[in-house]
């Protein structure tokens, strides 16, 4: 059973691509298996510094095959953009070799990016991802799998547009689809593409009866998950365990773990309740070491206290065989630290999340506080992992205070936290010894 999945276990940006590209260099399969290019993965390597959308992170890895899954939602224009800035950083283009797309995503057009930028209630990236899921669940999507049965279908294009320019009409968008311009698109994204789409699903199954190792790689977070999440302000995909198999078209049974990626404090970008967020220094230390503006957007993060609440309904959901904590070195420098491990609401202590989000909105945090550890420059942090990785110290070459926060944090969640990253580049993390 040698598939794993990595999932981010808050509102997403936990820092997953960074734990994805070192695992990378153990596996033959990275797989995308949900969402789209509304996830940015930043990769540092060295002095290069690689944002990536849609592509997975273990590209980084040139004998690491690659896969857009069947759950995924795809912009042909934004993927072709991204594989010429690797050509150009690189001189290798994987889609003629080792990237493969599923026949079973789903495609986002300029149609539904036009109705995504009309959202003002949500926040969303305004990519297309809820429009083109819409249509997937309406059964009205395209699949990069169907674009060579309607290629040259005139009144496929005409019927298409005009139920487009009707749905742009009543949102009250401006821009309208012209039928021969659709054409066009459809035809341009099977030349381009048409090579790499594939039955991904087959192709994985087959690699994991030959023993290879597959990782399934999620995008955005549990609490941003479509029925998971804090409704309505969420994404419109399946964002946990239970459809990381799925999305990727492979059973349950082939998962031999799955780790939560967690990062050492909480960020949330977009709309919605989030009970721990700070609205003082130590928030703005957060977003300002940590440069907590979104990869994908731009837009500053909001910045909060650890939140077991949010944690333990995420290891609920997903099971977590471990966790790998992020960015534990932002915290350098704040003093006491908080942990929220409980919230009031309306009079009472709560433990578990409630479902409403109008109720989440007047959670008040049940904080508890630790000690602190003095802040560092990033080249001190990347010092002491690559010691601790020498002289196999684990977390015993960390601050004392930075070991009690990371054990109480696994006690009070019940899951081992296996790796620690203390710094940007791959090789800030430091592994548990004991
Ligand atoms: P959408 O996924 O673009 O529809 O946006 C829905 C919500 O999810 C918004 O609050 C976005 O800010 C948030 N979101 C989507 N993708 C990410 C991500 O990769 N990281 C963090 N937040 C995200």
């Amino acid at each position: 059973m040698p598939a794993s999945i990595v999932l981010g276990a808050q509102w997403g940006d936990e820092g997953k691509g960074k734990l994805v590209d070192r695992l990378a260099g153990e596996v033959s399969w990275v797989v995308r298996f949900q969402g789209g290019n509304n996830a940015g993965h930043t990769v540092v390597l060295g002095d290069r510094v690689i944002k990536l959308h849609l592509l997975p992170s273990g590209i980084t890895r040139k004998e690491c095959n690659l896969v857009l899954g069947d759950g995924m939602v795809i912009d042909p224009w934004v993927l072709r953009q991204e594989l010429d800035n690797w050509l150009q950083q690189t001189g290798e283009d994987p889609s003629q070799s080792r990237l493969f797309i599923s026949e079973r995503a789903h495609i986002i057009l300029p149609y539904h990016r036009m109705l995504d930028s009309l959202d003002e209630k949500i926040g969303t990236t305004g990519r297309g991802i809820g429009p083109t899921y819409a249509d997937k669940i309406n059964r009205i999507g395209l699949r990069f799998g169907d674009l060579s049965e309607v290629i040259g279908d005139v009144d496929w294009a005409e019927t298409v547009a005009q139920r487009m320019n009707s749905d742009l009409s009543a949102a009250g968008a401006e821009g309208r689809i012209e039928a021969a311009q659709l054409a066009q698109e459809v035809a341009w994204i099977h030349d381009t593409f048409g090579q790499t789409v594939a039955n991904t699903g087959v192709m994985l199954d087959n690699a994991l009866k030959l023993g290879e190792n597959v990782l399934l790689e999620g995008a955005q977070g549990c609490l941003l998950d479509i029925d998971q999440g804090t409704y309505p302000f969420v994404t419109s995909s399946v964002t946990s365990r239970g459809n990381a198999t799925h999305g990727a078209g492979i059973h349950p049974g082939h998962i031999e773990q799955v780790i939560g990626i967690v990062k050492a404090y909480t960020t949330r970008v977009g709309a919605g309740p989030m009970p721990s967020e700070l609205f003082d220094s130590d928030g703005d230390h957060m977003t300002d070491v940590g440069h907590e503006f979104g990869t994908t957007t731009g837009r500053r993060r909001r910045c909060g206290w650890l939140d077991l609440v949010v944690l333990r309904h995420a290891n609920r959901v997903n099971g977590f065989t471990s966790m790998a904590m992020t960015k534990l070195d932002v915290l350098g420098g704040i003093d006491p630290l908080k942990i929220c491990v409980g919230y009031r609401l309306d009079g009472k202590e709560i433990h578990e999340m409630p479902a409403s989000s109008a109720a989440l909105a007047r959670c008040e945090p049940i904080l508890i506080e630790m000690p602190g550890f003095p802040p560092e420059p990033l080249e001190v942090w990347l010092d002491l992992a690559k010691k601790a990785d020498e002289e196999g110290l684990g977390y015993s070459a960390l601050p004392s205070a930075a070991q009690a926060y990371i054990r109480h944090v696994e006690n009070l969640l019940g899951v081992p936290i296996t790796s620690v990253g203390i710094g940007p580049d791959r090789d800030a993390t430091i592994e548990r010894a004991d």
